[in-house]
């Protein structure tokens, strides 16, 4: 997938799940690129969400390509159950993982895309030398457990550091970012080298979900 396509991800994290059919029709019919998945084990970060059958009923409700971000410690342990469940891609932290590499392989044997994720506060120079042995690298712009925080502005330096090395190392790099985005600061952060865009709250606070959807795309102006 080429690095200058922009992608948007609504994250289901707050969607309405008494309502998720009907959410997730509408986030098709609202031009999203990808569904988001943020799983969440309450060990690596302070909540947990869902698993593998939440990976499943989506799968089961739209062909969209669903990303899935594992906050969860021993991700080499789920990778399987993820790819079986539906998942088009798996992100992993590097933070929980003692071998990154092992892990990259282990996702790529399963033939997934692979992405390594990195916290607001770990240097963007830990993910430098595997940026070409990955699809994506995610980095996040809150530190991660919940929808609804403010982007951290200090991650926009970190995407332009990852997006200079990739110019010269893995051009089809994509940059994902995950937590906070809204219509006012998407801009800067396509200008920054992001083009993959994880947004939950900005699309489920608002009744019409495809019309918030269409207004945070055309929000870029790169
Ligand atoms: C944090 C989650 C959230 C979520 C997006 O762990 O990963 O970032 O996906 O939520 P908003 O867009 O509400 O920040
Ligand atoms: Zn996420």
């Amino acid at each position: 997938m080429k690095k200058d396509k922009i992608l948007i991800a609504p994250s289901i994290l707050n969607a309405d799940f008494k309502n998720l059919y009907n959410q997730i029709k509408n986030i098709e019919k609202g031009g999203a690129d990808w569904i988001h998945l943020d799983i969440m084990d309450g060990h690596f970060v302070p909540n947990i969400s869902f698993g593998p059958s939440m990976v499943e009923t989506v799968n089961n409700i739209t062909n969209l390509y669903l990303d899935v971000h594992l906050m969860i410690e021993h991700p080499e342990k789920f990778i399987k159950v993820f790819k079986e469940a539906g998942a088009d891609s798996i992100a992993i932290h590097n933070e929980v993982c003692k071998d990154i590499r092992r892990n990259i392989e282990l996702i790529k044997n399963m033939e997934l895309n692979v992405g390594v994720a990195i916290n607001p506060d770990t240097p963007a120079e830990n993910v430098i030398n595997i940026i070409s042995d990955v699809d994506m690298i995610l980095v996040m712009t809150v530190f991660p457990g919940f929808g609804g925080q403010k982007f951290i502005p200090y991650t926009l330096d970190k995407i332009r550091r990852i997006r200079e090395y990739a110019e010269k190392n893995n051009n089809n790099l994509l940059i994902e970012v995950d937590g906070g985005i809204d219509d006012e600061n998407i801009s800067k952060i396509a200008n920054a080298g992001a083009n993959v865009f994880v947004i939950g709250s900005t699309i489920f606070k608002q009744s019409n979900i495809e019309e918030a959807i269409k207004n945070i795309r055309n929000a870029i102006k790169t």
